[in-house]
């Protein structure tokens, strides 16, 4: 029996940080290493093109991203490592599915409406009026709405059964696999419905304020991959804790105690059980000490594969990728010319 096909991206928006390692890249190494999927992984460059980045960082944050694959430990001898753009199938199947999406369901995914609010600079419940998020929605990019649909044709390109994503992608997900029913309906069965696989991943909270989510855009509370030692005990060190002194697992009254918890949880494989009772009668501050040194240790070895790898081997990897995963897209893509009538 052939192993079932999956495929995840990630964007390639700026440094990697633990909560991107923690809820994405560590869980596609684990599922290349189980050997029981045909594995795709891919820097999603034209997603990210949505956010309009300056080409200098978009360029940079590409190869960047190539080598966080590769030192997390993505091997090219076991999974295809790809770039989007370097796949022109995938600009094209999201062509032949952009007529079978309602743009009314793009307005209503909540990622999209998200962004929207930010532009807005506002959060749910503060929107001043409804007349402004609808102006906002208008003024904002076409890309950002049709996201979801690229999303679709990266994934049906490979007739990938499963997507390793997170909760947020969840809505996206649903929406690929009516767009598969709608194509299969009317131009007979091409593409397979994707599934997501969610896995039980630490959904990180920011250093700094543990009520918001772990995110590149509040860098004092965030501990990025390539952060050095004095990086990350400085960050630990300043870190907001709670009221009390007690080192307990408690999400609704000690928030930031909890998140620091879950960090030394999931980089030590000891359960928050484990670690109340280690730090029984120590103070914040001992723990701190303490969880500064596990992700130290933990990103000790991520940090020494990337200083060694080399930029043209990184970039070979890549276009070699791209190739034998352009094969496959292209092959596709003709069988669904054909049923659409496209091909001459
Ligand atoms: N939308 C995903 C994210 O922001 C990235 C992505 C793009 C993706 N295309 C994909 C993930 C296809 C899985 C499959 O996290």
């Amino acid at each position: 029996m052939a192993k079932p096909t999956l495929i995840s991206g990630i964007q390639p928006t700026g440094r990697l940080h633990l909560g991107n390692y923690l809820g994405a890249l560590k869980n596609f190494v684990e599922l290349q290493n189980s050997g029981k999927y045909n594995c795709y992984f891919f820097i999603a460059d034209l997603h990210a093109l949505t956010e309009n980045p300056n080409p200098k960082d978009l360029q940079s944050n590409i190869p960047n991203l190539g080598a966080d694959f590769l030192a997390a430990g993505l091997n090219p001898k076991k999974s295809i490592i790809f770039v989007q753009s370097k796949v022109p199938a995938h600009y094209e199947l999201y062509q032949v599915l952009s007529p079978l999406m309602p743009v009314s369901e793009l307005m209503r995914m909540t990622a999209f409406k998200e962004k929207v609010l930010q532009t807005l600079k506002l959060k749910e419940g503060q929107i001043s009026s409804k007349e402004d998020f609808e102006k906002a929605v208008e003024e904002s990019n076409f890309g950002l709405a049709a996201y979801p649909v690229l999303m679709t044709a990266d994934i049906i390109l490979y007739n990938a059964k499963l997507v390793p994503v997170g909760h947020d992608q969840l809505q996206h997900l649903e929406l690929a696999r009516t767009l598969v029913r709608k194509f299969n309906n009317k131009f007979g069965e091409t593409f397979i419905e994707p599934q997501p696989l969610l896995t039980n991943v630490p959904r990180l909270m920011s250093l700094d304020d543990a009520t918001k989510k772990m995110s590149k855009s509040r860098p004092a509370g965030c501990l990025f991959l390539d952060d050095s030692p004095d990086e990350i005990r400085e960050k630990i060190k300043r870190a907001v804790t709670d009221s009390g002194k007690e080192i307990k697992y408690d999400l609704e009254n000690k928030p930031a105690i909890s998140n620091l918890m879950l960090i030394y949880s999931a980089l030590s494989e000891k359960s928050l059980k484990e670690i109340e009772s280690k730090f029984k009668n120590k103070t914040y501050s001992e723990f701190k000490s303490e969880l500064a040194e596990v992700v130290i240790n933990a990103l000790a070895p991520f940090q020494e594969a990337k200083r060694k790898l080399k930029p043209a081997a990184v970039k070979k990897v890549l276009v070699d990728g791209s190739k034998k995963a352009s094969a496959v897209a292209s092959k596709k893509l003709e069988e669904v010319k054909k049923k659409i009538g496209l091909l001459i």
